[in-house]
């Protein structure tokens, strides 16, 4: 669709308004400082930050590991059920409220059932947060678990062994942590279970690994959608590729910028990604930790790149859609809000 006769000026309250999917982000990732401490506090949990704004001024990340030795720091103050429903309800509410209408939302249970935290506390207070924001705000959304990529596979094997009995509280599975070093091979056989059992199936790859990563991700582990991807560009043949089979990119510019994958927003190559066909979408990754929840990393995105008008965001929104795991009644609903709203802004621009 084109929508170019949208002006510039227009772009900051379409790009908040309009209707999106955000298929991106990781919960533990939407930790606030304030309510890390509050966590800390109520669980009698030691953190080796004196204050919040003591916290936030080690967010100055220099590369992926730097930020999830932060992360998995932050991460420790969950340990009851109550802890995992407040950290989501709050990330659904702020999501409800940039208009994001369905959210994928990874969760990492070894980061948790390392510390002794059952399976079931992670999942039940996730869940129980999900139906509630569902009924009084009326967001969907779904867990996505992850396998940390720094552990073995036989730990990746037992995680999901043992998040069998809740097997129909999640939809797929996925691959994060520390990519460099660890392969999507090391992955194949617990990959290779999880599609037996029918979930959806998705892996990190080329945020900071090679193309060869990507490639190995979509050949071995068979994955439905990219996370990040952004390295696929160093090969032509590998972005024709995904043009051609349609493999979903989930992005996240403000990720991307913070982790120094790219040295500036003005150098991110999102409009590239856009102008090669593939379908990519904008997502927060970890927005507590990046600067911003799904509408800030548009906002921050359109604002750097003059490449990006109205018609990429249309096709954005569209994207996050078409690579949703929702099913297709839900998926023709949100496409339809999504042409009416840019169809009045296009008509009260003219
Ligand atoms: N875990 C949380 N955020 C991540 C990222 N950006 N890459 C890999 N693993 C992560
Ligand atoms: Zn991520």
């Amino acid at each position: 669709m084109n929508f170019d006769a949208i002006p510039r000026s227009a772009l900051p309250a379409l790009l908040r308004r309009m209707p999106k999917a955000e298929l991106h982000m990781h919960i533990e990732g939407s930790l606030e400082p304030e309510l890390i401490f509050a966590l800390a506090q109520r669980n009698g949990v030691k953190l080796p930050y004196a204050s919040e704004e003591a916290l936030r001024r080690a967010y100055a990340f220099t590369d992926l590991q730097s930020f999830l030795d932060i992360y998995y720091a932050g991460a420790s103050v969950l340990l009851k059920e109550q802890d995992f429903f407040d950290m989501a309800f709050a990330y659904l509410a702020r999501a409800a409220d940039d208009n994001v209408v369905h959210a994928e939302i990874f969760f990492d249970p070894q980061t948790h059932t390392e510390r002794g935290v059952p399976i079931e506390t992670v999942i039940v207070g996730l869940s129980h947060a999900m139906r509630r924001a569902h009924a009084e705000l009326g967001i969907s959304s779904a867990l996505i678990l992850c396998f940390l990529r720094h552990l073995s596979e036989e730990a990746a094997l037992a995680t999901l062994e043992q998040a069998l009995p809740y097997r129909h509280q999640f939809i797929g599975v996925g691959l994060d942590s520390s990519e460099r070093g660890h392969p999507p091979e090391k992955f194949a056989r617990v990959f290779a279970r999880a599609r037996e059992l029918g979930l959806h199936v998705v892996a990190h790859a080329g945020e900071e690994g090679p193309p060869a990563y990507i490639e190995a991700a979509l050949d071995v582990l068979k994955v439905q959608r990219i996370d990040h991807g952004v390295r696929c560009v160093e090969s032509p043949a590998l972005v024709q590729r995904l043009a051609r089979e349609r493999v979903p990119l989930t992005v996240c510019p403000l990720s991307n910028v913070k982790l120094c994958v790219f040295e500036s927003m003005a150098r991110h190559n999102l409009p590239a990604l856009l102008d090669a066909g593939l379908v990519a979408t904008v997502n927060s990754d970890d927005p507590a930790y990046f600067g911003g929840y799904v509408n800030d990393n548009f906002v921050a995105a359109f604002e750097a790149l003059p490449q990006l008008g109205a018609s990429q965001a249309w096709q954005l929104a569209r994207n996050s859609f078409d690579a949703s795991f929702a099913d297709e009644s839900h998926k023709a609903r949100w496409r339809a809000a999504l042409d009416a709203t840019f169809s009045e802004v296009a008509r009260v621009s003219r």
